[in-house]
């Protein structure tokens, strides 16, 4: 008896589409042409891990220890004593919802990225972008398993934040590969491995803190790539090409964190502090009252503000991607979010991290 092959139990049941053409280019030149990338690439190779032998995936989440160790986008809430004063119920409850929605968000942009890394293998011209892009796809995969993996423990994956949404297809749609490097490897990838060292480095839930060790290690690469290849390009292009690529970059980061931009971070967790029965502007508040002591903790981590100043401006810069011109429109982005709170980027004192990899474990700057 033959028996038909059937298809799986669980179809997708939620898809959407992106017109993503591009122009794919063959190279029949196979000798590396840019040799930092070829070594990036056996790096890669070399460090590849698999999510269900290398982390253990068996104990339950350490709940008290998420708590404990709950951070918003950077910011110690936990140790102020309005945290403190929390029910411990409604101190999980707080955490597992943030922690939910964030990790969402970062599981959606990994999906972006492994499709867009899996474009450039087709787009980019040099066989050493070729090659560093295949095993960048497949580190992408991992992490989109892990992400979903770990949300199944913590709740149920919520939808992507418009901006996001909206970045990931102009990233996908654009038929310019320098577009998608840097809108992908430089400005999203940048955001993600900020954040990832950032949540790393606060939590005390060990499933979680293991796992974004690997998955920052694969980060940094991934931010080292788009610092490399676009260092070589950028010096060979028009003033006009570089311009263009400047204002693609600027329009992602105004995607990921402009609050004019769609659903916002703190829209959201206002959301979720009134859920779980706390008035929004007694917490908001409460954290204004303890403003020093957020401030001094801040500094202890090293005072970077955020992800986009604290990484991504510092890798523009360092690939000649941050004009006048394009600094006058980060500032003026900062000032309608942040009232001036930070100062003009021009006198930022941050520069890319000379060890990308060693930074995103937790080292300091050099
Ligand atoms: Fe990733
Ligand atoms: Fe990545």
């Amino acid at each position: 008896m033959t028996t038909t092959p059937s298809l799986p139990d669980r179809q997708p049941v939620e898809t959407e589409t992106v017109k993503a053409a591009l122009e794919a280019i063959y190279n029949w030149n196979y000798e590396s042409e840019i040799d930092q990338l070829r070594s990036l690439y056996a790096n890669a190779l070399d460090r590849q891990w698999v999510a269900v032998r290398d982390l253990d995936w068996e104990p339950e989440i350490d709940r008290e220890a998420f708590s404990r160790s709950f951070t918003m986008g950077g910011i110690p809430v936990n140790e102020t004593e309005f945290w403190k004063s929390l029910a411990p119920d409604t101190q999980w409850e707080v955490s597992r919802n943030t922690a939910t929605f964030m990790l969402s968000n970062f599981l959606h942009g990994e999906q972006g990225a492994m499709m867009v890394a899996s474009q450039l293998v087709n787009a980019v011209p040099h066989m050493d972008g070729k090659f560093y892009a295949s095993p960048q796809t497949m580190d992408e995969a991992r992490h989109v398993e892990v992400f979903a993996a770990y949300i199944e423990k913590l709740g149920e994956v919520q939808p992507i934040a418009p901006g996001l949404k909206k970045l990931l297809d102009g990233v996908l749609s654009t038929n310019n590969w320098h577009l998608k490097l840097v809108g992908m490897n430089v400005v999203t990838e940048g955001l993600a491995l900020y954040s990832f060292r950032d949540m790393r480095m606060q939590t005390e839930e060990p499933l979680l803190k293991e796992l974004l060790r690997f998955v920052a290690q694969d980060e940094a690469r991934h931010t080292g790539y788009g610092v490399r290849y676009l260092s070589q390009i950028v010096p060979t292009l028009s003033e006009q090409e570089i311009a263009e690529i400047e204002d693609f970059a600027f329009e992602a980061a105004r995607l990921l964190i402009d609050s004019r931009a769609g659903l916002s971070l703190r829209e959201t967790a206002l959301g979720i502090w009134a859920q779980a029965g706390i008035d929004p502007a007694d917490a908001m508040a409460a954290l204004t009252r303890e403003r020093e002591l957020i401030r001094t903790s801040l500094e202890r981590s090293g005072g970077r503000t955020g992800p986009i100043r604290g990484l991504v401006v510092p890798t523009l810069k360092a690939i000649g991607l941050f004009s006048d011109r394009i600094c006058g429109h980060f500032d003026e982005m900062f000032e309608a979010n942040f009232q001036g709170a930070f100062g003009s980027i021009a006198d930022d004192p941050f520069d890319l991290p000379k060890d990308l990899e060693a930074w995103a474990l937790g080292a300091p700057a050099e």
